[in-house]
């Protein structure tokens, strides 16, 4: 089985969003060296690579089904950022985009009748669930933290530890960091 034209386009287009997503958290990585916060920063870098990953896990599906890959320009990611919570609020929005971008995709794949496709998408569709839980949790850390200048460097000491789970897909937060 070859990919119709349809899908083709579209996960080419997923792949496009999904470059763009390591660029973006590459642009909040940068947001985070500014203002001191280094594990902030590594946190968001490795968030990039994952991020580079899922696109490379597009790329090679799409290779696989003897698509044609097409490379589409990478929007430019923001750089408006106002704080840590601001950051990690834009943070899970963007994952909240994305899942209803998997979501289309996959609707778009069921429709088709495309069998195949539909596989790995079913591993985005579980990858989306961790990434908004993690976003979130570390939201409402934030806002549990609020002004307390002491507790944002105990939770910028946390997300410091953070491995790279490119393997895995996982965003790699402890679930319960100790504030
Ligand atoms: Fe590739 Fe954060 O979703």
């Amino acid at each position: 089985m070859t990919l119709n034209k349809t899908i083709q386009d579209a996960l080419n287009e997923h792949m496009n969003q999904e470059f763009y997503a390591s660029y973006l958290y590459l642009s909040m990585s940068a947001y985070c060296e500014e203002i001191n916060l280094p594990g902030f920063a590594h946190w968001m870098r490795t968030q990039s690579q994952e991020e580079y990953s899922h696109a490379m896990k597009m790329f090679g599906f799409i290779v696989d089904q003897k698509g044609r890959v097409i490379l589409h320009p990478i929007d430019q990611p923001s750089i408006e950022f106002h704080s840590p919570l601001d950051l990690m609020q834009q943070t899970l929005e963007h994952e909240r985009h994305v899942t209803r971008l998997i979501n289309r995709l996959y609707e778009l794949a069921v429709r088709e009748n495309d069998y195949p496709t539909q596989v790995p998408l079913q591993w985005f569709i579980t990858e989306q669930v961790e990434e908004e839980k993690v976003a979130s949790n570390i939201v409402e850390q934030l806002k549990m933290i609020g002004e307390r200048g002491d507790a944002l460097l105990l939770l910028d000491r946390e997300l410091a530890k953070r491995g790279s789970e490119m393997a895995n897909g996982s965003m790699g937060l402890i679930s319960e960091p100790s504030l």
